[in-house]
């Protein structure tokens, strides 16, 4: 990652180190917290299915354009966009989006991440009472005031330092080693979920397909979640594509960064529904299912309060390396465009990020609670916004610059640096991100909008 000091800037300094780190951006709160809850409360396996072609068919291609763009400009965002295309200054509007993008995400992302943090002692004390946390200790935490925001501002406050001190890289070793840990904790959860009577059905939801609930809006979530939980259509792809070295094979890399986030998903899947059924709860528990849900799975092991706050410690663990991602997007472009120390960049960002996410937290209480604009309080309108609407629009473009503005050969040749591999393969991405990756997207979009009809 940068450097604190000078304008020198650092390239991850090997292939694995480029990988480590855009996984770290990609699994966090995407895997373990809202890919359980969309698929909950989109009907379950129909929306699976619709999530993998999403990632396979939009989201791979277009975590490739981004890094090809951002290792060819090696800037930020913004500047990388307002310069790839000679005389085409306006494109930077992307690196602009992007920026609105971080600071939304951030501002409900942020208030997720703080009840995971407050789930560490909660479990402790819970143990240590000899109970277990239940629905009413998460709807305390969620639906309080000040409790919620103490967390929340603790948690940005966290990820501004670590951002301004420009200490990513010691956070890269954190995560390379806690990341597996949480991999090993999600399959003991799973053998312990699989293992309940009853979480057949819960199996059977997560991968027995009921098509007839493929409707617009389901897809729009899919493709939404896909970019969210690839880090995509905002510019953090891109930037840390601006720090992968010049050996790096971008879709091999892609690829990889593509099917461990996957793979994640799949394995918190595997732990909640199995659970949620062998405990006969609902699936479309909305975004307190994770809280609600882990409780129990370790409930039913010895010591499971403490594994419980273990659980909460390694997901917390990813969620930083997520929202450092997200917070270093305005972050390098204040500093390098506006020349701004990264410490008072950080803590800009923060405050913006903060203003905001007290209106997401506030929204889930008394404070806020009754305040709806399109009927939707300020949490899920953020979630709505970025989601479902900005980073796709930024896919769409990013599409267009990649596959339609810039010379085949630069991007094809961004592509084959490094690649052995066949070369009709590069050739063929870059088919789908200039053909077929932007045409899913407006058809999706299109379709949940109600201007075409498919579904
Ligand atoms: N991908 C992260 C997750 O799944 C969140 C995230 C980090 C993100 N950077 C992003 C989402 C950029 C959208 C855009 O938790």
């Amino acid at each position: 990652m940068r450097s604190p000091q000078g304008q020198g800037r650092d390239i991850f300094a090997t292939g694995i180190g480029a990988f480590t780190a855009t996984v770290g951006s990609a699994i966090g709160l995407g895997n373990i917290w809202k890919f359980p809850y969309l698929t909950g409360s989109n009907g379950g396996a129909a929306f699976v299915l619709a999530y993998l072609a999403c990632v396979a068919l939009v989201g791979l291609p277009i975590m490739v354009a981004e890094h090809a763009i951002g290792r060819r400009t090696r800037l930020n965002a913004v500047q990388a966009y307002g310069s790839i295309i000679p005389g085409k200054r306006a494109w930077s509007v992307i690196g602009w989006a992007g920026l609105l993008s971080a600071v939304l995400i951030m501002a409900f992302y942020t208030d997720v991440a703080g009840w995971v943090f407050a789930y560490v002692p909660k479990s402790i004390a819970a143990f240590a009472r000899g109970s277990v946390l239940g629905p009413a200790d998460f709807g305390a935490l969620a639906g309080g005031t000040w409790e919620p925001i103490l967390w929340q501002a603790g948690v940005i406050a966290l990820t501004a330092a670590i951002v301004a001190a420009g200490v990513s890289k010691g956070i890269e070793r954190v995560t390379k080693v806690l990341m597996p840990l949480l991999f090993v904790l999600l399959v003991v959860c799973d053998v312990r979920a699989l293992t309940l009577p009853g979480a057949g059905a819960g199996v059977a939801y997560l991968f027995t397909p009921d098509l007839t609930k493929l409707t617009g809006p389901v897809l729009l979530s899919a493709l939404g979640l896909a970019f969210f939980k690839l880090s995509l259509g905002m510019g953090t792809m891109t930037t840390y594509g601006s720090y992968l070295p010049a050996a790096t094979r971008i879709a091999p890399n892609a690829a990889r960064v593509a099917l461990a986030d996957t793979a994640v998903s799949i394995l918190a899947g595997l732990a909640i529904f199995p659970t949620v059924f062998a405990f006969g709860g609902a699936p479309a528990g909305g975004p307190g299912l994770l809280f609600n849900t882990i409780p129990l799975v370790f409930s039913k092991m010895p010591l499971g309060g403490l594994f419980t706050a273990l659980f909460f410690v390694l997901t917390a663990v990813a969620t930083i390396g997520a929202m450092v991602s997200l917070m270093e997007v305005p972050v390098a472009w204040l500093s390098e465009k506006a020349k701004m120390s990264r410490p008072r960049a950080g803590a800009l960002t923060g405050a913006a990020m903060l203003a905001l996410g007290l209106l997401a937290t506030l929204s889930q209480g008394p404070v806020l609670g009754g305040v709806k604009i399109l009927g939707k309080n300020f949490f899920d309108l953020f979630d709505y916004a970025s989601s479902n609407l900005l980073l796709p629009l930024g896919g769409i473009a990013i599409a267009i610059v990649a596959g339609w503005l810039l010379a085949r050969k630069d991007f094809v040749g961004e592509l084959d640096k490094g690649y052995r591999g066949p070369r009709a393969f590069n050739a063929a991405l870059a088919g789908i991100v200039k053909f077929l990756a932007p045409v899913l997207i407006a058809v999706i979009l299109l379709n949940s909008l109600g201007i075409l009809r498919l579904a």
